[in-house]
């Protein structure tokens, strides 16, 4: 497990982590969300060790990462692979040669049979076995992340720590990614830390999630939790939540639907219930993993509010009235 605790780090003065702590559980898919510059590829330097943090501790299953321990995070670093948005291949090794670069720093043969055994059963796990000796040059930018995961997993890592991986891919490619992900996750074991500005990203895969905000955690939860009833006002702008568009008479009722796998048909029967009818001023209803969740906003007659309510308690759905 890693445990981050009261974490802070600045650079040249500015604070750029103030105080974040969350445990990500082994075996999770846990993600790291927020706007640009609020701090998470700086956290995930520093559960990595590339980046000193000023106070607070991060362990690792109880080892402290600890910058200047060389050997002790060493040891660490080997047991966590890392992705970037760009890949970071060189050009002038083929791609057997890419994969096998942390062997090779290591000082373990990449030559022998059985090392041969292991990049082969990796480009077969990540679906190139047909671009072994490829160049970068030759592949996509989905082809090429492919060959950045099997790179981070050829010793055997416990954690996969994943920086933006798929925020340069378009969206088939991006799933494609997400569903290797999530494969490797599920057969070898390992726990991987996705840091993302992509909802999309955190909705498909994570199981758990963090929204860290101008150096801070805003939130850590479900990220079908979070999507649904955003709590917090900069969570809402950056899910880009109902706004100023909603209509400034009647009343305006939220309504969230939480995992509804075959949606029931709750506003035509309350609308035939009531006798009455609603005008639906703003929706989300979305696929997360395997359910549907989201929320939606009715505008009605001041005059119905409490019958739907009412309606609303009888059939086990959460609302809220919204506030002009
Ligand atoms: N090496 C560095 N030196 C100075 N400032 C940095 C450095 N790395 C990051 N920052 C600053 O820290 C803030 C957070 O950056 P970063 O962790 O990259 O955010 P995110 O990954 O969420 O976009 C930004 O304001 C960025 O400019
Ligand atoms: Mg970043």
């Amino acid at each position: 497990m890693i445990r981050i605790t009261n974490v802070t780090k600045s650079f040249g003065g500015t604070d750029v982590l103030k105080g974040v702590s969350m445990d990500i559980e082994k075996g999770d898919i846990f993600g790291i969300i927020g706007q640009s510059g609020a701090g998470k590829s700086t956290l995930l330097r520093c559960i990595n060790g590339l980046e000193p943090y000023d106070e607070g501790t991060i362990t690792v299953d109880d080892t402290v990462v600890n910058i200047r321990d060389k050997k002790a995070l060493r040891n660490l670093q080997k047991r966590m692979g890392m992705i970037f948005q760009g890949f970071n291949l060189l050009e002038r090794l083929d791609v057997y040669h890419n994969v096998a670069l942390p062997m090779k720093f290591w000082g373990i043969p990449t030559n022998t049979p059985e090392a041969r055994e292991k990049i082969m059963n990796l480009l077969k796990l990540v679906g190139l076995e047909n671009k072994v000796h490829s160049k970068p040059r030759e592949l996509s930018g989905g082809q090429k992340q492919r060959v950045a995961i099997a790179r981070a997993l050829v010793l055997d890592p416990d954690f996969l720590l994943c920086d933006e991986a798929t925020s340069a891919l378009d969206p088939e490619i991006t799933k494609e990614i997400l569903a290797l992900l999530q494969k490797i996750n599920k057969e070898m074991g390992i726990t991987i830390i996705v840091v993302t500005h992509q909802m999309e990203v955190v909705k498909q895969i994570c199981r758990k999630v963090a929204f860290l905000n101008k150096g801070k955690v805003l939130s850590v939860g479900q990220p079908e939790q979070m999507f649904v009833w955003p709590k917090e006002d900069e969570i809402r702008q950056f899910l880009r939540e109902e706004s100023d568009k909603l209509p400034t008479t009647g009343a305006n009722l939220k309504l969230f639907f939480y995992g509804e796998g075959n949606q029931r048909p709750i506003v035509t029967d309350m609308a035939r219930e009531l006798g009455t009818s609603f005008n639906i001023c703003w929706a989300k209803l979305e696929d997360f993993r395997e359910d549907v969740y989201g929320s939606l906003v009715l505008n009605m007659e001041e005059k119905d509010l409490k019958k739907a309510c009412d309606f609303l308690d009888s059939k086990n759905v959460t609302w809220e009235v919204l506030k002009f």
